[in-house]
């Protein structure tokens, strides 16, 4: 039996170098952290603007711009999977890291709506780019996937396990929502965006992550029905159990609480302070959040990187999204010390510490 090209892995020394005459000469190998070569994201093309959503929903575009902040969100086809934008985001990110997917070694997918229930949708995304070296698994954090994502890779890499990863948060939530419920259907939108992580220096790159969770308030914001608690029985659908539910003012509350205290921990960690950030890149969920966040870590409002009036809230896309569009503006230049912030079911919550590795 001939084995599958990524059954069998040579590893590569993380560092090495030539001896006088030429000769290969293992060295000591010196610690690494973890940096962001690439990025990019992919998006459905249909906009959805809020006039166009007050057609079919009570709801109205004042309503939904003072509440939330958000204008419009993107809204895939029913041919169109989270794959199929993890796809677009994920050649986008390689071409910006100068990266073969051949060369890729983990294919980590952040995800809680993925392409089937299994297998995961980092196996799709894998075989769709020929990575055929890498390893492939979803990881299912909500809203903070990617950032779990980052600082699962960054351990990875510093590990010396891993060498090139390709994270990605996505997910298409609006084939999720139950259209009757306005509370939650003007939220949510579709969108993708991936990370190339490669080995960097070690005073730069990711520095540090904190990750949380509080299970007690898993009822705040979930889709109880497909899993092996409730599955899709025509009865558990005629109930609704296969749309997502939020209490809003709960999650609000636990957001405006706990992401400061995770964010001020994190820079903790690496001996740094609120003051140090160059760029705070939030979960976009809601604008208000973003600023109330950012006025208990004393962090002025221009440095809160904010683009959910485009998107809405695209869930495990939002942190890669707004990292792609941060870097498109010139927002990210080398050095900078960005803070990324997911938070959202489980309830969970997550933050990554980076000193910018990209660019001039
Ligand atoms: O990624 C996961 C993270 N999720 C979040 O971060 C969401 C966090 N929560 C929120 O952002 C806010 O709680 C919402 C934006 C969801 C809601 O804002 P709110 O200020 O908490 O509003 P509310 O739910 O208390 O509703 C206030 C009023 C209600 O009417 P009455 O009972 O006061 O007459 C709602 O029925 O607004 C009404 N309402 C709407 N009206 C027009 C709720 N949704 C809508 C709507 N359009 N879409």
């Amino acid at each position: 039996m001939t084995l599958p090209p990524n059954a069998v892995q040579t590893p590569k020394p993380l560092i090495g170098d030539k001896g006088e005459s030429g000769e290969n000469r293992m060295t000591t190998p010196q610690p690494v952290r973890a940096g962001i070569a690439g990025l990019g994201m992919g998006l459905p093309e249909r906009v959805l603007t809020n006039e166009e959503l007050a057609k079919f929903v009570d709801t109205n575009d004042e309503w939904i711009t003072t509440r939330t902040g958000i204008k419009e969100r993107r809204v895939t086809d029913s041919a169109t999977a989270t794959s199929d934008l993890c796809l677009i985001a994920a050649k986008k990110a390689l071409a910006d890291a100068d990266m073969d997917a051949a060369d890729l070694d983990l294919v980590l997918c952040a995800t809680t709506s993925g392409d089937y229930i299994w297998p995961a949708t980092a196996s799709l995304i894998q075989n769709a780019l020929g990575a055929k070296r890498a390893g492939a698994f979803d990881l299912s954090a909500a809203c903070s996937g990617f950032c779990y994502g980052l600082a699962t890779a960054a351990g990875m890499i510093q590990s010396g396990a891993m060498r090139n990863v390709l994270v990605l948060g996505a997910d298409t939530l609006t084939k999720q929502l139950n259209w009757n419920d306005r509370g939650t259907c003007v939220l949510f939108g579709d969108g993708a965006g991936a990370a190339v992580l490669t080995p960097c220096g070690y005073e730069e790159g990711i520095l540090g992550s904190v990750l949380g969770s509080d299970g007690s308030g898993a009822s705040s914001i979930w889709l109880e029905g497909g899993g092996s608690r409730n599955p899709l029985t025509p009865e558990n659908m005629e109930s609704g159990l296969n749309k997502l539910t939020m209490n809003g003012k709960e999650v609000y509350r636990f957001a405006v609480e706990i992401v400061p205290a995770c964010v001020r921990e994190s820079l903790e960690k690496v001996c740094l302070r609120p003051a140090d950030v160059d760029l705070l890149v939030l979960h976009q969920a809601n604008v208000r959040i973003m600023y109330a966040i950012a006025d208990r870590l004393q962090i002025p409002h221009e440095k809160v990187y904010v683009n959910v009036q485009k998107y809405g809230n695209t869930s495990a896309g939002t942190v890669p999204i707004a990292l792609c569009e941060a870097q498109q503006e010139g927002r990210l230049n080398r050095g900078d010390v960005v803070v990324t912030v997911g938070y959202g079911a489980g309830l969970s919550w997550a933050s990554n510490v980076i000193r910018w590795t990209k660019g001039e």
